[in-house]
C-alpha cells in the first residue's frame, strides 16, 4: 500500500470523525518476520520494529474515540517457533511494559489481556500483572494486549470455569449433593453463561478486525467475538502499519452495512 502524503492525515482525521468510529479494534498483528527479511535483517529486528508502531497507533486510536484496542501479540501457537525467538518476543514485551507504564497512567490507557499468563515466563507474567493494577482505574481506552492468546484455549478454559462455578455454588449449600444439585449442574449452558468467563468477558465484541501482511485468516484470534466483526485484510507489513493506515481501515469500515442478521432498516 503507499504511502499518503502527511497532509493527507488532518483531512482523513476530520473525515473519519464524522461518523461512528469503532468501539473496538482487534488487530492481528502479522508480518515482522517478512519486514525484517526484506531489509536483510535477523527476524527479531522485525518484531522490535512492530513493537515500536504500537504507541502511536494507540495514541491515534484513542485520540479518535476508539475505546478498545486488542494486539494479537503472542498466540497459543507461536511456541512452535524456535526458543531464541519465543524469547526474543517475551524480552519485547517486558521492554513495552516498562518503557510504557508511565505513558499508559499519563494517557488514562487501561492494560488488559486476554490469554492465558500461567504459561509465560514469570518475568514478563509480574510485569504485566503489575501493569494491570497500576492502569485499572484509567478511562480513556483499553490496550487488551493478548498473550498466550488462542481462542480454543479461550474456550476450553471458559467451559471449565462454567462448570468450577456451578459446582462452588452447590457445594456452599447445607445439602449439597441431592437431585436439584446434580440438575442444577446438567443445565442448559447458554452463552451468556459462557461469555462470563471468558477473557473478554468485560470487553465488547470486535466491531473491526483488520490483519496485515496480506495472510487472510484469523489463525484462532478472537473467534466468538468477531462472530459480526467487519474484516480488513491488508499487505502492509505491520513494521509499516502507521496511523495513516488505521484510519483507511477505520475509514473502510465505515462504509460497510452492518446488519447483524437483519435487513436494511
Ligand atoms: C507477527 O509477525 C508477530 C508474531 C506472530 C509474534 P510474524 O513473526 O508472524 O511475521 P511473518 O509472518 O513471519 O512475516
Ligand atoms: C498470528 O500470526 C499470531 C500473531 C500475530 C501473534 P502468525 O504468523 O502466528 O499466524 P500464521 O501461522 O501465519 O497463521
Ligand atoms: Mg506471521
Amino acid at each position: 500500500m503507499s504511502r499518503e502524503p502527511a497532509s493527507s492525515i488532518p483531512l482523513l482525521k476530520s473525515k473519519i470523525q464524522k461518523s461512528p468510529v469503532p468501539v473496538h479494534i482487534g488487530v492481528i498483528m502479522d508480518g515482522n518476520g517478512r519486514w525484517a527479511k526484506k531489509q536483510g535483517l535477523n527476524r527479531n529486528e522485525g518484531h522490535r520494529k512492530g513493537a515500536q508502531v504500537i504507541d502511536g497507533l494507540l495514541e491515534t486510536a484513542s485520540d479518535l474515540g476508539v475505546r478498545v484496542i486488542s494486539l494479537y501479540a503472542f498466540s497459543t501457537e507461536n511456541w512452535k517457533r524456535p526458543a531464541t525467538e519465543i524469547s526474543a518476543l517475551f524480552n519485547l514485551l517486558d521492554e513495552f511494559i516498562l518503557s510504557k507504564l508511565e505513558k499508559m497512567k499519563a494517557n488514562s490507557i487501561r492494560l488488559k489481556v486476554s490469554g492465558n499468563l500461567k504459561k509465560i515466563p514469570k518475568n514478563s507474567r509480574q510485569l504485566v500483572e503489575n501493569a494491570i493494577i497500576e492502569t485499572e482505574k484509567n478511562k480513556k481506552i483499553v490496550l487488551n494486549f493478548c498473550i498466550n492468546y488462542g481462542s480454543m484455549d479461550e474456550l476450553e478454559r471458559a467451559v471449565t470455569l462454567v462448570i468450577q462455578r456451578r459446582v462452588e455454588k452447590i457445594s456452599a449449600k447445607k445439602n449439597p449433593w441431592d437431585n436439584s444439585a446434580i440438575k442444577n449442574i446438567l443445565k442448559k449452558v447458554d452463552y451468556k453463561e459462557i461469555h462470563s468467563a471468558l477473557d473478554t468477558h468485560d470487553i465488547p465484541d470486535v466491531d473491526l478486525l483488520i490483519r496485515t501482511s496480506g495472510e487472510m485468516r484469523l489463525s484462532n484470534f478472537m473467534l466468538l467475538q468477531s462472530a459480526y466483526a467487519e474484516l480488513y485484510f491488508t499487505d502492509t507489513l505491520w513494521p509499516d502499519f502507521s496511523d495513516i493506515h488505521l484510519m483507511q481501515a477505520i475509514e473502510e469500515f465505515q462504509k460497510r452495512n452492518r446488519k447483524f442478521g437483519g435487513i436494511d432498516e
